[in-house]
């Protein structure tokens, strides 16, 4: 593996017809990515297959907001989310991804599926305030409060505007 580099200002942009695409067991292991995932990631495929989704975790991104994923996946539900992932030259790339559990006959999650597709700009700039403002709380919090602090920051936010926050998102 290659080290990981020190997060750059360097921005990849989608372009408007990419599908970033992967597919992980249910602990979040790596185990598919298209061939738009490899380009934006910068890892190999060698690399990527079998490694924890988090290899592309930006440190902009609240604990929180994985957190709540994992939760909606958990009771067999999509999740849309907005996510600023690092690339292996430590770029960022913003993606608007539905996340999804893949089901086996008996209706058991036996893994998960997320496609990503290019967010505009100005849901970039307010998710980016959203996720600064969350992340600022977990710094506040600690480490072991750091997710129930930023959450409960984030359903502030969403009861002030009197929306859910799927709605939120993809009114966005
Ligand atoms: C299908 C699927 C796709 C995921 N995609 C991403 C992603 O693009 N970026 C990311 O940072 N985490 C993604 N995650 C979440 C990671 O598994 C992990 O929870 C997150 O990076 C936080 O990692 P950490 O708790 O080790 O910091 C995904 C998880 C699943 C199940």
């Amino acid at each position: 593996m290659k080290n990981k580099q020190a997060p750059t200002q360097v921005e990849r942009l989608m372009r408007e017809d990419d599908f970033i695409i992967s597919k992980t067991d249910l602990k979040g292991r790596i185990t598919y990515c298209n061939r738009i995932f490899i380009e934006f990631s910068g890892y190999t495929e060698h690399e990527l297959l079998g490694a924890q989704h988090n290899i592309v975790r930006h440190p902009d991104m609240p604990r929180g907001v994985f957190k709540f994923m994992w939760d909606v996946l958990g009771q067999q539900k999509e999740c849309f989310a907005y996510v600023k992932n690092m690339a292996q030259d430590g770029s960022f790339y913003w993606v608007l991804a539905n996340v999804t559990p893949s089901l086996d006959a008996q209706n058991k999650a036996e893994g998960y599926f997320s496609v990503r597709r290019k967010p505009s700009r100005g849901a970039v700039s307010t998710m980016s305030d959203v996720y600064r403002l969350m992340l600022d709380e977990e710094r506040r919090a600690g480490p072991k409060d750091a997710c129930a602090a930023s959450l409960a920051l984030m359903t502030g936010l969403l009861n002030q505007k009197e929306t859910s926050y799927e709605k939120f998102i993809l009114s966005l």
